[in-house]
């Protein structure tokens, strides 16, 4: 619900237009002075102000460069009386959004609250867009393996042909198909992605082809479904494998002509769509056992594109290390020199497998870049955060991975200095405490923070 701040030191206008605000569901904030109106833009989430032009104290227009200044993007409607239409004219120069004269019209100030209430929330959607636009990772990479996918993604991008993305978990598929829709004449059209996996068999068709108004119980509107929305843009299939035999056979008519109807519905539906799809299953595997229908295999695989895993392509890890932690640095809100993984640190990640490909390096790095302030990270503070903690590992987690490509010493020592340091935070810090409970002196545990450059309290 849209909130509607008045600020207007007549009683009987402020009440006038509060019910007329109020029978049109808004939520409506009221303000005898301008002080009083500041203080409800900084408690309430306000969307919109009536403002007085002609106010004893504060006048009207001091108080539209005070909001101005603090919510550039609240649009502000003057009231004005016919005596100072020029005060209300001045104040639409100062950045009020429009005027309205006194006595208000009904049908004028609806239009007037609808416009304004329109405009600011097409400002929020394009802030999101703009958002999600930033918040999408680059493709980092240059090892031989990258490269050539790199070719392959700006080859296919401009013709409309059909491309199959192939890799493991986390490799980055998604990121190349929607490389792809970026790079192609599409790039200013939808792109609608459709989880193959997480649709229900029964609801596959009403979710791809729409339905209309009445096909079945729940369906109380008629509803575009994803081919329908991607009209002259992309649409990609991810985890196509993971469709059901089923649903393969009518995603396949749907494909060899681009033809389809809405779920209870008569008309042919046409549309201009790029289909791109990808999975991490081994697809040629599950066409072999029957799983998966070999003639949508050749519809949807036109060009693939295998996405090399990370423990393939481990020369990437320097420049892929440096781009996550400056990302994270920005979020945060510092421009200072990310930090780096000393030489042998490096090399344990190197060797390192990775199942969980760049999705778990960015976690790991996320995990070291909120926890660790050193700006040089030794082998034995890389490995703490190193191990399987990504979901959606389907091993039992091995309790010794952390450990695992150490000698026995640093595993030691790492161990040691983990243990230490959760001991010290669940004592609060307090040193001999802490050496009681771990049975050691209070001399000894000294000499090993010491050792492990272990810091008294963070
Ligand atoms: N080359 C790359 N450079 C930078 N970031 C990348 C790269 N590849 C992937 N990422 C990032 O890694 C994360 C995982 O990528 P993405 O979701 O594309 O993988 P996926 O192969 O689709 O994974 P899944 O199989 O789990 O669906 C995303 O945050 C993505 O932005
Ligand atoms: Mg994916």
């Amino acid at each position: 619900m849209n909130q509607i701040l008045i600020i207007d030191d007549e009683d009987g206008i402020r009440n006038v237009l509060a019910d007329i605000l109020t029978d049109e569901h808004y939520q409506v904030h009221k303000a005898a002075n301008g002080q009083e109106g500041l203080r409800l833009l900084a408690s309430e989430l306000i969307d919109l102000v009536y403002l007085d032009v002609w106010m004893p104290g504060m006048g009207g227009l001091d108080v539209l460069r005070a909001i101005r200044e603090t919510y550039p993007e609240i649009p502000v409607i003057m009231i004005s009386g016919h005596a100072n239409i020029e005060m209300a004219v001045k104040a639409v120069r100062q950045g009020a959004w429009d005027f309205i004269e006194k006595p208000l019209s009904i049908d004028k100030t609806l239009s007037l609250t609808q416009n304004a209430l329109k405009v600011i929330e097409l400002k929020r959607e394009n802030r999101a867009l703009k958002n999600a636009l930033a918040s999408e990772d680059q493709m980092i990479g240059s090892a031989p393996s990258m490269k050539h996918v790199l070719e392959l993604i700006s080859q296919s991008a401009g013709v409309n042909t059909r491309v199959m993305i192939l890799g493991e978990n986390g490799t980055g598929k998604e990121l190349v198909a929607r490389e792809i829709h970026r790079q192609s004449p599409r790039a200013r059209r939808a792109f609608i992605e459709v989880n193959c996996a997480a649709i229900p068999d029964a609801l596959f068709e009403s979710e791809l082809f729409g339905h209309e108004k009445g096909a079945f119980t729940s369906a109380v509107a008629r509803r575009k479904g994803k081919f329908e929305l991607a009209d002259s843009g992309t649409l990609f299939l991810d985890e196509v494998a993971d469709l059901s035999l089923p649903a393969q056979a009518k995603l396949l008519r749907a494909l060899q002509e681009m033809r389809f109807e809405r779920v209870g519905g008569e008309q042919t539906l046409h549309v201009d769509v790029r289909v791109i799809c990808a999975t991490n299953k081994d697809i040629l595997a599950e066409v072999a056992a029957g799983r998966f229908r070999e003639d949508l295999f050749y519809r949807l695989n036109v060009v693939p594109i295998s996405v090399p895993a990370l423990r393939e392509r481990v020369e990437d890890l320097p420049q892929l290390v440096d781009y996550f932690f400056r990302k994270f640095l920005k979020a945060k809100g510092s421009d200072g020199p990310p930090p780096v993984f000393s030489e042998q640190a490096m090399k344990l990640l190197q060797q390192y497998p990775w199942p969980g490909n760049i999705r778990e390096l960015r976690n790991y790095l996320e995990r070291v870049s909120l926890m660790v302030d050193e700006q040089i990270i030794d082998p034995e503070t890389a490995v703490l955060f190193l191990g399987p903690t990504t979901p959606g590992q389907t091993e039992a987690p091995n309790p010794l991975a952390p450990w695992e490509h150490l000698g026995l010493n640093s595993a030691k020592d790492a161990f040691e200095k983990a243990f230490i340091e959760d001991r010290l935070k669940k004592n609060q810090y307090n040193v001999s405490k802490t050496a009681q409970s771990l049975g050691l002196y209070a001399s000894n545990l000294h000499t090993k923070l010491k050792k492990f450059a272990i810091e008294g309290e963070k």
